[in-house]
């Protein structure tokens, strides 16, 4: 099983809206039972809750489910379970970065950098900005190449 876990501040926001994108188009493209998907936050303040509402409003409206899904804060384990962490901006890496334990864990990348034909690097944080459908059109952008990535890089 190849493991993902999307990585943002509040996991209430932006990454809650990348795991649940990619796990849409996993399953579309049959590939449910190779790839798993994850998100977690750097900080603890959401933890437990659903998806913040303007994360919601936009997965309803592209009908891409996220039913179950609650945040969580990463725990330096998630090294050493996942495959690929994929964080959502330069702050996010830092702060993964000064995390302990993860010598030998998880490619750390962030979404962005999937994208080649771009010059946007982080994905802007709705909690502060409110635009959703900028971010959605980034995060799905992005999930959609870092399959690709995936699917090439481990032949499947
Ligand atoms: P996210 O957005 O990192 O995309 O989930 C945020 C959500 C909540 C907070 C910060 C960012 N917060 O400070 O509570």
């Amino acid at each position: 099983m190849i493991r993902v876990l999307f990585v943002c501040l509040g996991n209430i926001c932006r990454s809650p809206m990348a795991e649940a994108i990619f796990r849409d188009l996993v399953k579309k493209e049959g590939l449910s039972d190779k790839i798993d998907v994850d998100s977690a936050g750097i900080g603890p303040w959401h933890s437990g809750k659903a998806p913040h509402e303007g994360t919601r409003e936009m997965l309803n409206r592209k009908q891409i489910p996220y039913d179950g899904m609650k945040a969580r804060q990463i725990h330096t384990n998630d090294w050493h379970t996942n495959d690929y962490m994929v964080a959502m901006d330069d702050e996010n890496i830092t702060s993964l970065q000064e995390m302990t334990d993860k010598e030998e864990g998880a490619v750390l990348t962030k979404l962005m950098d999937y994208v080649d034909e771009t010059e946007v690097t982080n994905v802007p944080d709705p909690y502060f900005t409110g635009d959703f459908d900028y971010t959605y059109e980034l995060v799905s952008e992005g999930c959609w190449r870092l399959l690709q990535y995936i699917r090439e890089t481990n032949n499947i």
